[in-house]
């Protein structure tokens, strides 16, 4: 087959294909009736600590050199996996990277601040600036743009998650890789499960599957919003723009799969659901989920589960999308008083 990828401009910055293992010790640990349980290791992408980040950083640094940018801009919360990744492919391309992070996640734990995804950022040489609380966002933007501008920066602006249809691209491409895995191990009808945010990882998958039939069903688990409707949309949107950046026909309504009921009290804050999951598969498996994102995806996904959505002759795959620096900013949740 082509490789419809080739037509965009990209920056190599990921390890590619990532591993798919099985689980078998997280399976036997579930009980007789659990599906068949892959994983898809997305955290070994490579690039500053892995993630689903750097699949789509490599088309935005890509289209941001072929603009001629120095400069990186992006956004997310305090603890963004996509900013430290930002940060860190800005600093293998030579690009500088400033990032405007918002103080938006109601967790007091003391680590939050200054550990984790933000203690990296700092290592990787980003500018950080952070919109106090209660700041007006738009106007915080204006100025740091404003700023930038005056000092003769050549300024390139991916979103938060860098979820454009740019970003999605790198999902579009995961989709293909994981369904290659798939045939080579003759696994059919298979589920992929991940957690849903932003929504470009979903929506580049979902894209994906226009031109890869053969592939899995993709269930995304919201680990983000509170409302439903706008985030499907979202993704909805998404994913219809990024199948037609690649010649494919719109993705069906009913192809959007996303389950609810894991967010917790709000994005960021943690649950119980996410520490049994974040411990149970360190102590069957030895891999390492993170509090926001995977540890909210696989308690969706156990969830599922044991209310008997799939069944023993089922084969689910988690994608792990990465964040395991965020671990350290939540240190109080995993460590006994
Ligand atoms: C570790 C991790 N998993 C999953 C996601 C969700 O990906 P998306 O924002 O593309 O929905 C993110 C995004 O921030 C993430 O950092």
């Amino acid at each position: 087959m082509a490789d419809v990828f080739a037509a965009f401009p990209r920056f190599p910055l990921a390890h590619l294909p990532t591993p798919l293992g099985e689980m078998k010790r997280l399976r036997a640990a579930l009980g007789p009736d659990a599906p068949r349980l892959f994983i898809k290791r997305d955290d070994c992408t490579g690039l500053g600590g892995g993630g689903n980040k750097t699949r789509k950083l490599e088309f935005i640094v890509g289209e941001a050199l072929a603009e001629g940018a120095d400069t990186i801009v992006t956004t997310g919360a305090l603890q963004s996996n996509h900013a430290r990744q930002t940060a860190a492919a800005a600093a293998a391309a030579g690009l500088k990277c400033v990032l405007v992070l918002m103080d938006m996640v109601p967790y007091q734990g003391a680590a939050y601040r200054r550990s984790g995804n933000r203690l990296l950022d700092d290592i990787f040489g980003a500018d950080v600036r952070i919109i106090p609380k209660g700041a007006d966002a738009t106007a915080f933007f204006k100025t740091v743009l404003g700023e930038l501008k005056a000092q003769g920066a050549k300024t390139y602006f991916t979103p938060a998650g860098g979820s454009t249809v740019t970003g999605s691209l790198g999902y579009a491409n995961a989709y293909a890789e994981l369904t290659d895995q798939l045939n080579a191990l003759g696994l059919k009808d298979v589920r992929l499960i991940h957690a849903s945010s932003s929504g470009g990882t979903q929506a580049g998958l979902i894209a994906g599957r226009m031109m890869r039939p053969d592939g899995p069903v993709v269930f995304g688990v919201n680990v983000y919003r509170l409302d439903h409707d706008k985030m499907r949309a979202d993704i909805t949107r998404l994913a219809a723009e990024t199948a037609t950046r690649l010649g494919l026909a719109t993705p069906a309504a009913d192809d959007i799969v996303l389950e609810d009921g894991f967010v917790g009290e709000a994005y960021g804050v943690p649950t119980k659901g996410m520490t049994d999951a974040v411990t149970l598969l360190a102590r069957t498996e030895g891999i390492l989920l993170d509090p926001v994102y995977t540890g909210k995806g696989m308690a969706g996904m156990l969830a599922l589960i044991a209310a008997g959505r799939f069944k023993r002759d089922d084969t689910l795959v988690f994608l792990h999308t990465g964040g395991m620096p965020g671990l350290f900013a939540y240190q109080e949740e995993f460590v006994a008083p």
